[in-house]
């Protein structure tokens, strides 16, 4: 803890929160493979991988890490709901993630699995730690057990009432409420999930994790660990609220089996966030990397992870670790929550988008999507997916501002030079792009990404400024030498938009490289305030935005409108 706090006061003296010689690992919260992604998924990934990108394009060193959660009742709940085994779910939604990442942009160093054999042996290793630290006790206490199904009703296979406010909540979080962790036997009038019977209450002997010992670290470490203020003030406030001791096993035999005890397993969040540090150590099979120096060492940890669970990652995750010897987490980054066209999302009730039914298998441009998440909203806000804004905001954003920006620009520079013509960079030019920089670099370190976003579309809106204010097309006979400086400019600024949009829309900042008559990826920052290649032969440009149709949008709309009004019954 001494050591984490000062390494985090180090790094605020310098100015800068991602110090050049500190590698970092980036994790996103992993998926429920009980289903395929969906647009709260990308709420998390699609920032984290903004954000790891600029990292690397800033020098960093940086492993991005995630994986498939593949045990607990969401699991089993959904086995039995197709009539199939929990391994047939698992890997058909495992295979799902896999396939699916790369199509929106997004490439792990390591996209593991908590069912993974390396998982298995670290969550046993973290448990005995905490064991042999004194912070594991075994209670035997009295859980609902239903008569019908003939089995005990962990988590999802009980539904009640929350005994904080009132809604209608699972087993284990109050999921249409107030959003807590629920323990085992709190819930308020049980029933059955499955069968709708009225449980009885049965004695089991359990294991708890003694979380009321960390009450005083979690004081002094949740108010200096970085990332979003949701994460810090929720956590602190449940902190403030009154710890528990946690119930850390279930009646289950899908998950991690507990030695020694035939009829349990570990708690799926015992397990699924260990997995962070098993998909580390995948990776440091895979290619010779040091997980530990990650998470024993020097290296700083960052967890991507949706407002949902900041309780399993603010109070549950950072004791595990630090009563299990192992470093915690530099910074916690929490989104908001996710709406559906103007409603909270929810699966069950029709307010959702599968990313790749309803929008990659409709030829939608994944680029345009990664741009909705990160400049709808501020990052810790609702955002709000519907169907008109996405048509406005590719409409006007992106093909009206930054696509016409460039392809104007590069069509101009085509048609009349066919190369890269000389010019010098006015300053006032190289001031808006270093401006720019300014403002992503203040994004990374405040965890902004639509400051980030804003800041590029800041740049594509006074690129058109600059053209419509010299109007090449204007000067081209008369004054040659005044149009091939302005076009020297506005293709300067086409290099530098490039480089900066591509964490955000990858395969266009690859376009425009062509575009330019280069193959470039993964760019430096600097390289954006580099000078350009004079006489690089230009291709004929390609427009990079299509306008998305009205009819295709109320089309769209339309979809989710009939999967709420069918979801309704
Ligand atoms: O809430 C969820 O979707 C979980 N599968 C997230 C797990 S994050 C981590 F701890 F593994
Ligand atoms: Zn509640």
């Amino acid at each position: 803890m001494v050591q984490r706090c000062s390494k985090l006061k180090e790094n605020i003296e310098k100015g800068r929160k991602f110090p050049k010689d500190r590698p970092v690992l980036v994790t996103c919260g992993l998926p429920y493979v009980n289903g395929p992604c969906h647009i709260a998924h990308l709420r998390t990934y699609v920032p984290a991988d903004i954000f790891v990108r600029f990292l690397r394009k800033l020098g960093q060193d940086v492993v991005f890490i995630c994986g498939s959660d593949t045990h607990g009742t969401p699991i089993t709940v959904k086995a039995e709901e197709e009539g199939v085994t929990p391994q047939e779910i698992m890997e058909k939604y495992h295979d799902h993630f896999v396939r699916f990442f790369p199509k929106i942009g997004i490439h792990f160093a390591n996209y593991g699995s908590t069912d993974h054999p390396l998982n298995h042996k670290r969550t046993i290793q973290i448990v005995e730690a905490l064991h042999e630290n004194g912070y594991v006790y075994a209670k035997t206490l009295k859980l609902p057990y239903c008569p019908n199904c003939d089995r005990f009703l962990p988590d999802r296979y009980q539904r009640g009432i929350c005994p904080h406010c009132g809604a209608p909540a699972r087993g284990d979080e109050c999921d249409q409420g107030c959003g807590r962790y629920l323990e085992p036997g709190e819930l308020i009038d049980p029933r059955c999930n499955i069968c709708g019977s009225k449980p009885e209450m049965r004695e089991n002997r359990h294991y708890f994790l003694r979380l009321t010992a960390f009450d005083g670290f979690l004081r002094e470490y949740l108010p200096v660990m970085d990332g979003t203020d949701i994460a810090r003030n929720y956590a602190l406030k449940w902190v403030e609220s009154g710890l528990k001791d946690w119930n850390i096993t279930r009646n289950l035999d899908w998950g991690v089996k507990v030695p020694g005890e035939p009829d349990l397993v570990y708690y799926v969040w015992v397990d699924a966030p260990i997995g962070y540090i098993a998909s580390t150590e995948e990776w440091a099979e895979r290619t010779g990397g040091d997980w530990e120096y990650y998470w024993k060492g020097p290296g700083h940890l960052i967890h991507f992870i949706g407002g949902d669970i900041v309780y399993h990652h603010g109070l549950f995750w950072p004791s595990m670790l630090k009563g299990a010897d192992y470093d915690v987490p530099h910074a916690v980054v929490a989104s908001g929550m996710v709406k559906v066209e103007g409603k909270i999302f929810s699966k069950s009730r029709g307010y959702v988008i599968w990313v790749e039914e309803d929008y990659l298998d409709k030829g939608l441009d994944p680029d345009a999507l990664r741009y909705y998440v990160a400049s709808y909203t501020g990052h810790t806000r609702d955002l709000d997916f519907s169907w008109s804004t996405y048509g406005e905001k590719v409409n006007k954003e992106l093909v009206g501002t930054l696509g016409n920006f460039l392809y104007r620009t590069l069509l101009f520079a085509h048609r009349n030079y066919k190369a890269i013509p000389e010019g010098v960079v006015e300053p006032e030019v190289k001031a808006e792009v270093e401006k720019a920089i300014q403002a992503i670099r203040q994004g990374l370190d405040d965890y902004e990404f639509k400051k980030i976003s804003d800041a590029i579309l800041a740049l594509a809106t006074y690129g058109n400024r600059y053209l419509q204010s010299r109007e090449p097309w204007k000067l081209g006979k008369t004054e040659p030498e005044k149009a091939r400086q302005a076009i020297h400019n506005s293709l300067w600024l086409t290099k530098a938009l490039s480089v900066l949009i591509e964490p955000i829309l990858p395969s266009k900042a690859e376009s425009i490289w062509e575009q330019l008559g280069e193959t470039r990826k993964d760019t430096p920052l600097t390289e954006a305030l580099e000078p350009l290649k004079v006489g690089t032969p230009l291709k004929k440009p390609s427009p990079l935005f299509q306008q998305i149709p009205d009819e295709t949008i109320a089309a769209l709309s339309e979809m989710v409108a009939e999967r709420i009004e069918k979801a309704r019954g």
